[in-house]
């Protein structure tokens, strides 16, 4: 079920209450109305927080980069590992001085989508003004009210069935944007608390995101990334019987639109359908296929639903329909049970595929998930050292790839300046190159011939 954004009166109401008494009380505690959003995460974080910013800039607020000048700062939260949760609980002793100058202090995102994180935030950060978690955000207006009036707030739904429409978003890029296709996840991977922080998977109707995309392209954006926490199984539970190539396709034939990207896939759900849809004009070849373990056991212990042999297999059937794909992985060392026989599988894996990239990490134990009651016998000394072990071959062919790309001539979407007269963009296979260039040059795409290629970046001239 979608609501409209706008049709919540009491938030439209809030909206406008808070852009009329802000100002007011700003100018008095000598602060302007600014705000800032400091997000932790993945691509989901930083679109809501994208949304979020639209929602202050309708309550007349401004954007600020440091938390000093703010007059409330929002930290929105992932939980995927503990590091990322100390991270918030550091920012939150740090900005405590604040608080006591009156500046609104909030929590949102994925930690508070767990009890026992806002437990501790009431008991330990007692002056957070405002919690509210992934299914709540779009009612940011109603709690800034509260908090100006110098209530708080503490809102949190465990899941719900409704996706909300409408909602305007301030995006970081003009030329590339991200657009949410799904919310949640259904795959229950044995060591994931995002199932649990995102709820169940709800796919957006495809009516309401060509639409978006539509009002997109009339403003200028050339690229636009699909996001879902497993984009391949889209569709499901819709009346209308559409799956996600049949999404690229009708995207494919917008007029405007010059690139299409998307992230994260489950390989259990990558079709041949989908492999084939890869060959569609717009559809960049680039692909980030996570496959966390190279080892079969690990990866039935982790209830990922397919074996190394099938992810190969799938690789290869990638590989040969595009030849020149980009391909990018993530990686977990350290799972309960696992042996270096199982990191020695993953290593190998790595070598099998070659990957152009990956994000690599230790387990870390999530409170209430399956892995969680498993029998974690690794010392954190024996994670790092298996770590260490397969970085270290993974960072040879990184770099040994990167180097490769030296003299070729890559097709770049031109992003951003980066540094005066320094542009950036990326190829189709997501390689960010960086080259001397002008604002000319800005949401077009143009050829450029790598010049430099280091370790882990790419500088290039433009071809004329
Ligand atoms: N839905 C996406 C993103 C999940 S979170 C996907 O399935 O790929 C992004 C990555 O974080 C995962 O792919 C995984 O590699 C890592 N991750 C998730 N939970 C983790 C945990 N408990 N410990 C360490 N890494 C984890
Ligand atoms: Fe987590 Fe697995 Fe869902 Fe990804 S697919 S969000 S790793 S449960
Ligand atoms: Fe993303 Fe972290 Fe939530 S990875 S979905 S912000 S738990």
């Amino acid at each position: 079920m979608k609501i409209l954004f706008t049709e919540d009166k009491n938030n439209q109401a809030a909206i406008e209450a808070v852009a009329k008494i802000s100002n007011k009380i700003y100018t008095q505690r000598g602060r302007r109305p600014y705000y800032h959003i400091h997000t932790f995460g993945c691509q989901m974080n930083d679109h809501d927080s994208e949304r979020m910013a639209a929602l202050f800039e309708l309550m007349g607020y401004e954007k600020s980069e440091s938390e000093e000048e703010a007059s409330v700062i929002l930290l929105n939260t992932c939980a995927v590992r503990e590091h990322a949760q100390e991270r918030v609980y550091g920012f939150l002793g740090r900005i405590k001085y604040l608080g006591a100058q009156g500046v609104i202090l909030g929590v949102c995102g994925c930690m508070v989508q767990q009890a026992h994180v806002v437990n501790k935030i009431k008991g330990s950060y007692p002056y957070v003004d405002m919690v509210f978690g992934t299914h709540n955000y779009a009612k940011l207006p109603q709690y800034l009210l509260k908090a100006l009036e110098g209530e708080k707030t503490i809102a949190v739904l465990e899941d719900t069935k409704t996706i909300i429409e409408g909602m305007p978003a301030l995006r970081s890029s003009k030329v590339s944007a991200y657009v949410n296709i799904m919310e949640g996840c259904n795959n229950f991977c044995t060591y994931c608390i995002v199932h649990y922080t995102r709820g169940r998977e709800k796919s957006r109707l495809p009516g309401d995101i060509i639409e978006e995309i539509k009002a997109l392209i009339k403003e200028g954006t050339r690229e636009v990334i699909l996001l879902g926490q497993n984009v391949n199984s889209y569709g499901q539970g819709l009346s209308e019987e559409i799956d996600f190539p049949d999404l690229l396709e009708r995207i494919n034939n917008l007029d405007g639109l010059y690139r299409l990207r998307f992230m994260t896939s489950h390989p259990k759900d990558l079709s041949e359908k989908l492999i084939e849809a890869m060959k569609l004009e717009k559809v960049c070849p680039s692909f980030h296929l996570p496959v966390q373990s190279g080892s079969t056991k690990v990866l039935r212990a982790m209830n990922r639903k397919y074996t190394r042999e099938d992810y190969l297999s799938k690789v290869r059937a990638l590989k040969k329909a595009i030849p020149n794909i980009g391909l990018t992985t993530d990686i977990i060392i350290g799972f309960p049970g696992e042996e270096e026989e199982d990191v020695d599988q993953t290593i190998s894996l790595i070598e099998e595929v070659y990957f152009d990239s990956a994000f690599t990490f230790i387990y870390s134990k999530r409170l209430g998930t399956p892995a969680a009651n498993l029998n974690d016998n690794l010392s954190a000394q024996e994670k790092h050292q298996r770590f260490e072990r397969m970085l270290e071959r993974l960072n040879e062919i990184v770099i040994e790839k990167n180097k490769a790309r030296h003299g070729e001539v890559f097709e770049v979407l031109v992003e951003e300046e980066s540094s005066p007269g320094i542009f950036q963009g990326r190829t189709g296979q997501g390689f960010l190159v960086r080259f001397p260039g002008s604002s000319q040059d800005l949401g077009k795409l143009r050829s450029v011939k790598i010049t430099k290629a280091k370790k882990f970046s790419l500088e290039g001239e433009l071809c004329h």
